[in-house]
């Protein structure tokens, strides 16, 4: 091989290789945070202006939440950016889950986050399923037990009666400072405007009338917003 064609096949293995390992940048500096008056969070402030409020939030967490508001018997509460701007460019936020007796964090994927989850009280069944051809883990949590779900898979977390009789709460970490959440059934039922019966139908192989029933709930997710 000549050395153009030696440059050549370097380059391209250098390209596949920074491919391969492509995540969000580091930081470019300590911090930037976000500007909570700009519309879509793109603007930062200056070190100057920056206190320590920009990275705190007082007691939210402590309290225990209203999960019979929601029908699936739960209630996250997130910290993320919006919540913390110091969280700007930091690629982490946390989240509070209560769960009711039977309550559960119904399946869902955050599109840019691994999550980390401990269970403080109660003990929860938890699993995710893989990328096609979809296999599933599942593992049942006690207090103090730790999980991980891997980002984008599509997971959840119950509090199943058959465990226990008591509300159960988990604390998570997440590797985005906004992960986004795609609660599956809202998404595919829920969304506005709707998707077509026909492409459901076809989609679940069943009659249109199951679909349209389905879509005729009322599907509101088990966010708290605050
Ligand atoms: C979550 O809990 C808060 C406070 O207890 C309550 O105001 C809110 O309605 C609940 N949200 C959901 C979605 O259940």
């Amino acid at each position: 091989m000549s050395a153009s064609s030696y440059f050549l096949v370097a380059a391209f293995v250098a390209l596949v290789a920074s491919q391969a390992t492509a995540f969000d940048p580091s930081p470019l500096q300590d911090f930037c945070v976000a500007d909570m008056h700009s519309p879509g969070l793109h603007m930062t402030q200056w070190a100057m202006a920056v206190n320590a409020d920009d990275f705190f939030k007082a007691a939210e967490l402590d309290k225990p939440r209203d999960t019979m508001a929601s029908k699936v018997g739960s209630n996250v509460t997130l910290i993320n950016v919006m919540k913390i701007p110091g969280l700007n460019t930091m690629g982490i936020s946390l989240a509070r889950i209560d769960y009711a007796p039977s309550g559960e964090n119904p399946p869902h994927t955050h599109p840019r986050a691994t999550e980390i989850l401990t269970v403080l009280e109660g003990k929860l069944y938890v699993g995710f399923v893989t990328s096609n051809p979809n296999q599933l883990f599942t593992k049942e949590l006690n207090e103090g037990d730790v999980f991980v779900f891997p980002e984008g898979l599509i997971h959840f977390q119950f509090n199943p009666l058959t465990i226990t009789r008591h509300a159960a709460v988990a604390i998570a970490a997440l590797s985005s400072q906004n992960p986004g959440a795609i609660t599956i059934a809202n998404a595919v039922f829920g969304s506005k405007p709707q998707i077509s019966d026909d492409v459901l139908a076809k989609a679940f192989q069943v009659e249109k009338g199951t679909i349209d029933w389905l879509q005729a709930q009322f599907w509101d997710n088990n966010h708290y917003k605050f």
